[in-house]
């Protein structure tokens, strides 16, 4: 069966130029990209889509970082999209993912634990949530929030 998980080119990967081969790696891996959007996330936005990270002491530096150029979010398809997508970005520090997963997608572009270039969703609930927070008429499910 068919799934769906939202992506994100962060504003690192949007300035270093990876979004074509962060897309080739990315088709070549037989995900269809349903829909994309480049946006530019502002204090309130990127504080409501990281809402659950809001008391970790990394948040401002993180927020800092999502509002400091565009981002490019995709919705993404198929069969176990969730667990894919993660499993072809790699590990959440880009440091770690240069060296235990040398050919995923925060090895090609992440910089380090905050500055990994790429999100995706980490579970259906949160790819509901993502999707219908960036995309008002992608059928995802169950509708979890609206902004
Ligand atoms: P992501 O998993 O997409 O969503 C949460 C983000 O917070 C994560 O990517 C990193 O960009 C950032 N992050 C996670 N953990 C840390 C940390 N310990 N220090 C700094 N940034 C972090």
């Amino acid at each position: 069966e068919k799934e769906k998980t939202l992506a994100m080119i962060k504003p690192d990967g949007l300035l270093g130029n990876y979004t074509e081969r962060i897309k080739d790696v990315t088709v070549n891996y037989g995900f269809s990209i349903l829909r994309e959007i480049t946006t530019q996330l502002d204090q309130d936005s990127a504080s409501r889509f990281y809402a659950e990270h809001s008391s970790k002491r990394f948040f401002p530096s993180l927020i800092k970082y999502m509002t400091s150029g565009p981002v490019l979010v995709m919705v993404l398809e198929k069969e176990n999209a969730i667990a894919d997508w993660r499993t072809l970005i790699g590990p959440t520090d880009a440091n770690k993912a240069k060296i235990t997963n040398p050919n995923s997608i925060r090895a090609m572009c992440g910089q380090d634990l905050e500055k990994n270039c790429v999100h995706g969703s980490d579970s259906r609930l949160s790819a509901q949530r993502e999707i219908s927070f960036f995309f008002e008429d992608v059928s995802s499910g169950e509708r979890i929030t609206t902004h």
